[in-house]
């Protein structure tokens, strides 16, 4: 293989911006070329293509976002879409892709090499950390760190003010990233879509908790937590979250003063962790050795701090387990 592109597509995550640096120095030390596209998959219909080069992804390891921007792209949901992006690919020369971003982004690529040939790799990138064959995805550790902080804050007015405050984290339909912040953040309650929860309960362990002599209660609701009669809905211009319909309940059944703090894609920014660089490098790498190796329809992960290399479709398809210990002992960690 002479030629390899990179692409970052759907939700950016902090690390993004490492990966892609990975992949160029990692390819270019193999003796490979690399292509970036702009804009995902809308770039790979448009052949909207830049050449890089070591230079070329300097001093980004520490940048939020993604320098190579991410779209959604319709066109390339069809058929003649993917088979549009596979001639742009040809014509530049372009032998095998790697796609940074999550499952949708996944099912792009299985597709674009299923229909036209085009070898491709994933890497798993989402702040959600929702995919299978992977147990840890880039831009997870700094969101959980991120809503670490605003718990923080939070609570320091909550304390100040004797009050409950229900913050709403993101995950989609997953409750891992708010498992993992709700634990480590010292939350009161952690409600994920995961574990079925019941509103009375909740409200009576924070009453019981202030009885105790606590002067705050954090209650930390994954966006995706279903509530009877309640569409759940991941669109930030309809004010429809779960955490008012939570909140509302909380203060009408302890009369408590309550407060809702949607955190929203501030989740999503900021300059990944250590922990995100050191993975978005040594994924980005294991992508380029896997292209290289002649592997296609791939995934490369990290299970149990090893690279991993799965099918993509078992990425896709595949169920990552919730982890229910956990979950019980950030309950009994919370009183
Ligand atoms: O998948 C990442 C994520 O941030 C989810 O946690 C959230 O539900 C969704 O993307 C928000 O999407 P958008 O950027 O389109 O508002």
């Amino acid at each position: 293989m002479k030629k390899i592109a990179v692409l970052t597509s759907g939700g950016d995550a902090p690390g993004m911006n490492a990966a892609v640096r990975a992949v160029v120095r990692k390819a270019i030390h193999a003796g490979v070329e690399v292509v970036g596209v702009n804009r995902g998959y809308a770039g790979v219909i448009e052949g909207d293509f830049i050449k890089l080069d070591k230079n070329s992804v300097s001093d980004i390891i520490d940048r939020g976002g993604t320098f190579l921007r991410s779209a959604r792209c319709d066109e390339f949901r069809t058929p003649e879409g993917r088979a549009k992006g596979a001639e742009q690919l040809r014509k530049e020369g372009i032998e095998g892709l790697i796609v940074i971003g999550g499952d949708g982004s996944f099912t792009g690529a299985t597709l674009l090499t299923n229909e036209t040939g085009i070898k491709t790799v994933g890497v798993p990138a989402t702040i959600d950390n929702d995919i299978a064959c992977t147990d840890d995805s880039i831009g997870y550790d700094t969101a959980m760190n991120t809503i670490i902080d605003a718990i923080t804050k939070i609570r320091d007015t909550a304390s100040s003010h004797e009050r409950a405050f229900v913050i709403e984290a993101m995950g989609r339909h997953a409750g891992f990233l708010t498992l993992a912040a709700g634990l480590a953040g010292g939350a009161e309650a952690i409600l994920v879509p995961e574990m079925k929860f019941n509103i009375d309960e909740v409200c009576n362990n924070i009453q019981a908790g202030y009885e105790a002599g606590k002067i705050h209660a954090i209650i930390l609701v994954a966006e995706g937590v279903e509530i009877e009669g309640q569409e759940f809905t991941t669109n930030r211009d309809v004010n429809q979250s779960n955490a008012f319909i939570i909140g509302k309940e909380l203060n009408e059944r302890t009369g408590f003063e309550t407060r809702v703090s949607i955190l929203g894609h501030i989740q999503r920014g900021g300059a990944p962790t250590g922990r995100d660089r050191l993975l978005a490098s040594r994924l980005g790498a294991a992508a380029v050795d896997a292209l290289l190796a002649g592997e296609t329809n791939k995934m490369v992960g990290l299970v149990h701090n090893r690279i991993n290399i799965a099918e993509i479709k078992d990425a896709i398809e595949g169920n990552k387990e919730f982890d229910e210990e956990l979950y019980q002992l950030a309950n009994i960690l919370s009183i």
